[in-house]
Protein backbone atom coordinates (compact mmCIF):
# COMPACT_ATOMS: atom_id res chain seq x y z
CA UNK A 1 0.00 0.00 0.00
CA UNK A 2 1.09 3.20 -0.71
CA UNK A 3 0.63 5.95 1.88
CA UNK A 4 -0.54 8.70 -0.23
CA UNK A 5 -2.55 5.96 -2.46
CA UNK A 6 -4.88 4.31 -0.06
CA UNK A 7 -7.19 3.60 -3.05
CA UNK A 8 -4.97 1.52 -5.16
CA UNK A 9 -4.68 -2.27 -3.65
CA UNK A 10 -2.17 -3.96 -4.26
CA UNK A 11 -2.29 -7.82 -4.38
CA UNK A 12 0.96 -9.41 -6.09
CA UNK A 13 0.96 -8.39 -9.43
CA UNK A 14 -2.85 -7.05 -9.74
CA UNK A 15 -3.52 -3.78 -8.78
CA UNK A 16 -7.14 -2.59 -7.82
CA UNK A 17 -8.25 1.12 -8.28
CA UNK A 18 -10.83 1.76 -6.02
CA UNK A 19 -11.75 5.26 -7.15
CA UNK A 20 -10.03 8.51 -7.41
CA UNK A 21 -8.71 11.42 -5.53
CA UNK A 22 -10.12 14.29 -5.86
CA UNK A 23 -8.78 17.28 -4.11
CA UNK A 24 -7.68 15.74 -1.43
CA UNK A 25 -10.52 12.86 -1.01
CA UNK A 26 -10.63 9.81 -2.13
CA UNK A 27 -13.93 9.56 -4.36
CA UNK A 28 -14.62 5.82 -4.14
CA UNK A 29 -16.71 3.64 -6.90
CA UNK A 30 -18.85 1.23 -5.52
CA UNK A 31 -18.60 -1.16 -8.42
CA UNK A 32 -14.75 -1.54 -8.27
CA UNK A 33 -15.20 -2.05 -4.56
CA UNK A 34 -16.69 -5.18 -5.28
CA UNK A 35 -15.05 -6.23 -8.04
CA UNK A 36 -11.96 -5.98 -5.24
CA UNK A 37 -13.76 -7.94 -2.62
CA UNK A 38 -14.28 -10.35 -4.82
CA UNK A 39 -11.61 -11.00 -5.88
CA UNK A 40 -10.48 -10.68 -2.14
CA UNK A 41 -12.64 -13.31 -0.82
CA UNK A 42 -11.67 -15.81 -3.87
CA UNK A 43 -8.01 -15.44 -2.44
CA UNK A 44 -9.17 -15.77 1.26
CA UNK A 45 -12.02 -17.98 0.98
CA UNK A 46 -11.06 -20.08 -2.61
CA UNK A 47 -12.13 -19.87 -5.94
CA UNK A 48 -16.06 -20.99 -4.72
CA UNK A 49 -16.61 -17.37 -3.02
CA UNK A 50 -18.72 -14.87 -5.01
CA UNK A 51 -20.51 -11.45 -4.34
CA UNK A 52 -24.43 -12.40 -4.71
CA UNK A 53 -26.65 -9.88 -6.41
CA UNK A 54 -29.58 -10.51 -3.81
CA UNK A 55 -26.72 -9.30 -0.93
CA UNK A 56 -26.23 -5.84 -2.76
CA UNK A 57 -27.97 -3.84 -0.72
CA UNK A 58 -25.75 -5.08 2.08
CA UNK A 59 -22.36 -4.68 0.76
CA UNK A 60 -23.79 -1.24 -0.52
CA UNK A 61 -24.19 0.20 2.78
CA UNK A 62 -21.11 -1.55 4.10
CA UNK A 63 -19.08 -0.51 1.81
CA UNK A 64 -20.20 3.28 2.13
CA UNK A 65 -19.82 2.61 6.19
CA UNK A 66 -16.14 1.27 5.77
CA UNK A 67 -15.29 4.37 3.17
CA UNK A 68 -16.80 6.57 5.89
CA UNK A 69 -19.00 8.21 2.85
CA UNK A 70 -21.58 10.93 4.75
CA UNK A 71 -23.62 11.81 2.05
CA UNK A 72 -24.61 7.90 1.05
CA UNK A 73 -24.20 6.88 5.01
CA UNK A 74 -26.58 9.54 5.87
CA UNK A 75 -29.47 8.88 3.46
CA UNK A 76 -28.92 4.92 4.32
CA UNK A 77 -29.77 5.68 8.05
CA UNK A 78 -25.98 4.96 9.24
CA UNK A 79 -24.15 6.90 11.58
CA UNK A 80 -20.75 6.77 11.28
CA UNK A 81 -19.97 7.57 14.54
CA UNK A 82 -21.87 4.23 15.96
CA UNK A 83 -20.65 0.65 14.97
CA UNK A 84 -22.16 -2.23 13.25
CA UNK A 85 -24.54 -4.65 14.22
CA UNK A 86 -24.84 -7.23 11.31
CA UNK A 87 -27.24 -9.90 11.73
CA UNK A 88 -28.46 -12.36 9.68
CA UNK A 89 -28.99 -16.19 9.66
CA UNK A 90 -26.30 -18.64 10.20
CA UNK A 91 -24.06 -19.18 6.58
CA UNK A 92 -25.08 -15.79 5.14
CA UNK A 93 -21.75 -14.39 5.35
CA UNK A 94 -21.41 -12.31 7.89
CA UNK A 95 -17.88 -13.40 9.40
CA UNK A 96 -16.84 -13.46 6.06
CA UNK A 97 -17.52 -9.71 4.78
CA UNK A 98 -16.44 -8.41 8.48
CA UNK A 99 -12.93 -9.67 7.37
CA UNK A 100 -13.22 -8.95 3.74
CA UNK A 101 -14.10 -5.24 4.28
CA UNK A 102 -10.35 -4.26 6.50
CA UNK A 103 -8.83 -4.95 3.28
CA UNK A 104 -10.78 -2.34 1.82
CA UNK A 105 -9.57 0.55 3.81
CA UNK A 106 -5.63 -0.27 4.99
CA UNK A 107 -5.01 3.13 5.75
CA UNK A 108 -7.51 2.84 8.94
CA UNK A 109 -6.64 0.99 11.92
CA UNK A 110 -8.48 -2.03 11.49
CA UNK A 111 -10.68 -3.37 14.03
CA UNK A 112 -9.85 -7.29 15.82
CA UNK A 113 -12.37 -9.76 14.82
CA UNK A 114 -12.89 -12.16 18.29
CA UNK A 115 -15.28 -14.75 18.39
CA UNK A 116 -17.87 -14.09 21.65
CA UNK A 117 -17.68 -17.95 22.69
CA UNK A 118 -13.63 -17.76 22.81
CA UNK A 119 -13.97 -14.42 25.26
CA UNK A 120 -16.13 -16.50 27.23
CA UNK A 121 -13.89 -19.63 27.49
CA UNK A 122 -11.06 -16.72 28.21
CA UNK A 123 -13.95 -15.68 31.33
CA UNK A 124 -13.98 -19.42 32.61
CA UNK A 125 -10.19 -19.68 33.11
CA UNK A 126 -9.33 -16.15 34.08
CA UNK A 127 -12.40 -14.43 35.58
CA UNK A 128 -13.09 -10.78 35.20
CA UNK A 129 -9.64 -9.73 33.91
CA UNK A 130 -11.43 -10.99 30.36
CA UNK A 131 -13.78 -8.71 31.18
CA UNK A 132 -11.38 -5.76 31.37
CA UNK A 133 -9.07 -6.86 28.48
CA UNK A 134 -12.23 -6.71 26.13
CA UNK A 135 -14.04 -4.03 27.71
CA UNK A 136 -11.18 -1.76 27.39
CA UNK A 137 -9.80 0.60 24.14
CA UNK A 138 -9.56 -1.71 21.66
CA UNK A 139 -11.09 -1.93 18.07
CA UNK A 140 -12.94 -4.96 18.46
CA UNK A 141 -15.72 -6.99 16.11
CA UNK A 142 -17.39 -9.60 18.32
CA UNK A 143 -18.15 -12.62 16.16
CA UNK A 144 -20.89 -14.67 16.15
CA UNK A 145 -22.91 -12.61 19.84
CA UNK A 146 -25.43 -14.47 21.21
CA UNK A 147 -24.48 -18.34 20.97
CA UNK A 148 -21.94 -18.29 23.66
CA UNK A 149 -22.64 -20.00 26.52
CA UNK A 150 -22.92 -18.49 30.25
CA UNK A 151 -19.48 -17.89 31.76
CA UNK A 152 -18.61 -19.25 34.83
CA UNK A 153 -15.64 -18.47 37.25
CA UNK A 154 -15.22 -20.27 40.21
CA UNK A 155 -19.00 -21.17 40.50
CA UNK A 156 -20.07 -17.89 40.42
CA UNK A 157 -21.88 -17.17 36.76
CA UNK A 158 -21.51 -14.22 34.22
CA UNK A 159 -23.18 -12.64 31.54
CA UNK A 160 -19.80 -11.66 30.11
CA UNK A 161 -20.43 -10.17 26.76
CA UNK A 162 -23.48 -8.46 28.42
CA UNK A 163 -20.57 -6.83 31.12
CA UNK A 164 -18.50 -5.97 27.77
CA UNK A 165 -20.77 -4.47 25.93
CA UNK A 166 -21.69 -2.45 29.18
CA UNK A 167 -18.26 -1.34 29.31
CA UNK A 168 -17.88 -0.30 26.15
CA UNK A 169 -20.72 1.33 25.93
CA UNK A 170 -19.07 3.95 28.95
CA UNK A 171 -16.00 4.50 26.67
CA UNK A 172 -18.33 4.94 23.37
CA UNK A 173 -20.07 7.60 25.46
CA UNK A 174 -16.48 9.01 27.08
CA UNK A 175 -14.25 8.46 23.93
CA UNK A 176 -16.08 7.70 20.75
CA UNK A 177 -14.77 3.91 20.99
CA UNK A 178 -15.97 2.22 18.35
CA UNK A 179 -17.26 -1.74 18.16
CA UNK A 180 -18.68 -4.11 15.78
CA UNK A 181 -20.30 -6.88 16.39
CA UNK A 182 -22.25 -10.05 14.07
CA UNK A 183 -24.92 -12.00 15.43
CA UNK A 184 -27.65 -14.45 13.79
CA UNK A 185 -30.25 -13.08 16.92
CA UNK A 186 -32.78 -10.50 15.83
CA UNK A 187 -33.33 -7.71 18.52
CA UNK A 188 -35.76 -9.70 20.53
CA UNK A 189 -33.75 -12.52 20.90
CA UNK A 190 -31.03 -10.39 21.72
CA UNK A 191 -33.01 -8.52 24.50
CA UNK A 192 -33.84 -11.60 25.98
CA UNK A 193 -30.17 -12.82 26.10
CA UNK A 194 -28.66 -9.46 27.63
CA UNK A 195 -31.48 -7.69 29.31
CA UNK A 196 -33.53 -4.52 28.59
CA UNK A 197 -30.62 -2.34 29.64
CA UNK A 198 -27.90 -4.41 27.82
CA UNK A 199 -30.25 -4.09 24.36
CA UNK A 200 -31.12 -0.46 24.67
CA UNK A 201 -27.40 0.62 25.05
CA UNK A 202 -26.87 -1.87 22.15
CA UNK A 203 -28.99 0.30 20.38
CA UNK A 204 -27.28 3.71 20.76
CA UNK A 205 -23.90 2.07 19.30
CA UNK A 206 -24.62 -0.20 16.81
CA UNK A 207 -26.10 0.56 13.25
CA UNK A 208 -28.39 -2.13 12.38
CA UNK A 209 -27.49 -3.98 8.94
CA UNK A 210 -29.15 -6.89 8.45
CA UNK A 211 -29.60 -9.71 6.26
CA UNK A 212 -32.85 -10.86 5.11
CA UNK A 213 -33.84 -13.89 7.01
CA UNK A 214 -34.48 -16.05 4.37
CA UNK A 215 -30.59 -15.37 2.84
CA UNK A 216 -29.23 -18.95 1.62
CA UNK A 217 -26.45 -20.34 3.61
CA UNK A 218 -23.48 -19.43 1.69
CA UNK A 219 -21.63 -23.12 2.56
CA UNK A 220 -24.07 -25.41 0.58
N1 LIG B 1 -19.99 -14.66 -0.73
C1 LIG B 1 -19.64 -15.93 -0.51
N2 LIG B 1 -19.47 -16.80 -1.53
C2 LIG B 1 -19.14 -18.07 -1.29
N3 LIG B 1 -18.94 -18.59 -0.08
C3 LIG B 1 -19.09 -17.76 0.97
C4 LIG B 1 -19.45 -16.40 0.82
N4 LIG B 1 -19.53 -15.83 2.04
C5 LIG B 1 -19.22 -16.79 2.91
N5 LIG B 1 -18.95 -17.95 2.28
C6 LIG B 1 -18.62 -19.21 2.90
O1 LIG B 1 -19.79 -19.66 3.57
C7 LIG B 1 -19.48 -20.06 4.88
C8 LIG B 1 -20.24 -19.23 5.87
O2 LIG B 1 -19.78 -17.90 5.85
P1 LIG B 1 -19.65 -17.06 7.17
O3 LIG B 1 -19.09 -15.73 6.80
O4 LIG B 1 -18.92 -17.84 8.21
O5 LIG B 1 -21.19 -16.92 7.59
P2 LIG B 1 -21.84 -16.40 8.94
O6 LIG B 1 -20.76 -15.70 9.72
O7 LIG B 1 -22.93 -15.48 8.50
O8 LIG B 1 -22.38 -17.59 9.66
C9 LIG B 1 -17.98 -19.98 5.02
O9 LIG B 1 -17.46 -21.26 4.78
C10 LIG B 1 -17.55 -19.00 3.96
O10 LIG B 1 -16.25 -19.29 3.48
MG1 LIG C 1 -20.07 -16.07 11.57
Amino acid sequence: MSKSKPHIIVEGSESFVLGEIKGNQITYNFEQMLVYLESKGKSVYGQKFRLFEEDRDILFKLCNYVIKDEVNCKKLGLDLNKGILLSGPVGCGKTSLMQLLRYVVPHQKAYKIIPARNIVFGFNHLGYKTIEDYGNGNYFCFDDLGVEPIGRHYGKDCNVMGEIILSRYDLFISTKLKTHVTTNLNAQELEERYGKRVRSRMREVFNLVAFDKNTGDKRK
